[in-house]
């Protein structure tokens, strides 16, 4: 059964030019691309899509960030797709991220760190139709 995760390369690594590497480390990891879409989010559409994290104390400097520049989405299809792509991404801190992992190749810290990768199935569905209608998946 395949299953789909969402992720985004975010301000840092598109800006940095890191945005082909990281598409083509997905592609040889075995994730098929469902939708991509390069753009900027607004203030208001980071807040929402992180509204999860209102609370904590990184919220307003991750919205900032995320709103800094272009970025890609993507929905991707692959078995166990959403814990898979989570080690292709590695841990949220590249300092602790293992080698050969998106962020320890890519990400500057915990804050900048290269990539989104959704953290279940449930959030995987709501954040790829924050960003994509059923007419541009394929
Ligand atoms: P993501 O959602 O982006 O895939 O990252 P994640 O699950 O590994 O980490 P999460 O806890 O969901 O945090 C979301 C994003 O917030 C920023 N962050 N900054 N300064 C900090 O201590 C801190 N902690 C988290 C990161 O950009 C992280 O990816
Ligand atoms: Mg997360």
């Amino acid at each position: 059964m395949s299953h789909r995760t969402f992720t985004m390369i975010k301000p840092d690594a598109t800006a940095n030019g890191h945005a082909g590497a990281i598409l083509d480390q997905i592609l040889k990891s075995g994730f098929k691309v469902v939708a991509l879409k390069y753009t900027q989010l607004t203030l208001a559409q980071a807040q929402d899509f992180y509204a999860i994290h209102a609370e904590r104390p990184f919220y307003g400097e991750l919205v900032d960030f995320m709103t800094e520049g272009p970025i890609y989405a993507a929905i991707l299809e692959k078995d166990n797709a959403v814990l898979d792509f989570r080690k292709v991404i590695g841990a949220t801190n590249p300092a602790d991220a293992e080698e050969g992992t998106i962020r320890k190749r890519f990400a500057e810290n915990i804050g900048r760190n290269a990539v989104h990768g959704s953290d279940s199935d449930e959030n995987a569905a709501i954040e790829g139709s924050f960003f994509f209608s059923n007419l541009e998946r394929f």
